[in-house]
């Protein structure tokens, strides 16, 4: 399409215009690929399933952030700066915990010295920050004290240590770590692109990352894994899978956690997911009976609609898990916001490190230039 200007104004040099920028390429990246045709996922050319497998979030951070692998990279969770913790107390019990995110960011950012160009260790910093401080308002909204970081423990061990106050079993938390290196990254959506354009003004990772949950926080964007949870809930049990999916197709519903807009293929990162859910040796019940209605749903959908893949999507994983390791579903959009902090922060060193303003621009259709009334 090309824009329309004023009766009056000099003719316009035909420019693109693509509501949504959809089409539009914004910039380069060596971060991450989607390759939705093969259903396929790379970080810095490494295969999403093989990072789950051998890695662990730390060490796909680091990857993200200098392009090392290095896969003891060891990363645990930081304290939360005492102005924090006043912010996080003043809070309404009610807050929604990407608020309550939000604002520990904003915060803690007004805490620190972060000089331009932003760096791997403000990166880090911030991504060691940030699950302290979600732990804290998750244990104060139920009255109880935060926990100190425990130093000897990776950030999502460590995590889940600050959320419960008790060491969590290994597999429960190579479950979540598996969930946070899936969503670490997913190239240049809503809230990434948010970040870069903060970045491009030269201001500081904090603002970036403060920007980036805002616009995570949005319906459209970071999915309904919530939704999974309460089909799941609806079916109740494996023996009633079948009736159940049958009749909310028929009812026109869609199941939730299967298909997908750019995947034509098995979603990489549901599988990587499922793997390690397969293999965690104290599968909690929920996972069992998500495992037993996804292999129906599968069936029932390649019986009703053999020319298109529908097949299982992230948000199906994403819910089996978040569950699994016990987490309420109202923390799990700020739960995703943790692990994509990689991501958020990784683009932002990118973009600094060959920065140009972002700087769009919009068709004007107001109306022609005039005089005010008298
Ligand atoms: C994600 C989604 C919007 C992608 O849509 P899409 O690829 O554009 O698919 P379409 O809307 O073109 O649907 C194609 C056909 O498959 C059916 N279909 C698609 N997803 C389905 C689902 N999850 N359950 C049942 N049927 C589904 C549609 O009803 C349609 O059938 P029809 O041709 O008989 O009308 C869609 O699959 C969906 O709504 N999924 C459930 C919500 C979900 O899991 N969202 C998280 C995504 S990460």
């Amino acid at each position: 399409m090309t824009d329309s200007m004023p009766p009056d104004a000099a003719p316009p040099a035909p420019r693109l215009y693509s509501p949504g920028l959809e089409g539009i390429v914004a910039a380069e990246t060596s971060l991450g690929y989607v390759d939705g045709e093969a259903g396929r996922l790379l970080y810095r050319g490494y295969r999403i399933g093989d990072l789950v497998e051998h890695g662990t979030y730390p060490a796909v951070a680091n990857l993200l952030w200098t392009g090392e692998w290095v896969p003891q990279h060891h990363l645990p969770t930081a304290p939360v700066p005492e102005a924090v913790m006043v912010a996080l107390r003043a809070l309404p019990t009610t807050a929604k915990p990407m608020d309550a995110l939000r604002t520990a960011v904003s915060v803690w950012g007004a805490m620190q010295v972060l000089d331009w160009p932003p760096t791997p260790e403000q990166a880090r910093a911030l991504t060691a920050f940030s699950p302290s401080a979600l732990a804290a308002f998750a244990r104060l909204r139920q009255g109880l004290e935060p926990v100190e970081p425990d130093p000897s423990l990776d950030l999502v061990p460590g995590f889940l240590y600050q959320l419960t106050g008790r060491p969590a079993d290994p597999g429960t938390a190579r479950a979540l770590d598996a969930y946070f290196v899936v969503g670490a990254e997913h190239g240049l959506n809503a809230s990434t692109f948010t970040a870069r354009v903060i970045t491009s003004t030269r201001s500081d990772i904090a603002s970036a990352v403060t920007g980036a949950i805002g616009a995570m926080k949005g319906p459209l964007h970071g999915g309904a894994p919530s939704e999974v949870v309460e089909q799941i809930h609806k079916v109740g049990s494996p023996e009633r899978a079948e009736a159940w999916v049958r009749d909310a197709i028929k009812r026109g519903e869609r199941l939730m956690g299967f298909g997908h807009r750019v995947y034509r293929a098995y979603d990489p990162r549901a599988k990587a997911l499922r793997r390690v859910v397969e293999s965690m040796e104290h599968k909690p019940d929920w996972l069992e009976l998500a495992i037993a209605v996804e292999d129906v749903a599968l069936r029932v959908l390649a019986e009703l609609h053999p020319d298109r893949a529908l097949k299982t999507n992230v948000e199906y994983y994403a819910a089996a898990v978040l569950m699994g390791v016990g987490l309420t579903p109202d923390l799990f959009p700020a739960t995703f916001a943790l692990a994509r902090h990689a991501g958020w922060t990784a683009h932002v060193l990118e973009q600094a490190g060959s920065n140009r303003l972002i700087r769009p621009d919009a068709i004007y259709t107001g109306p022609s230039e005039r005089d005010l009334p008298t």
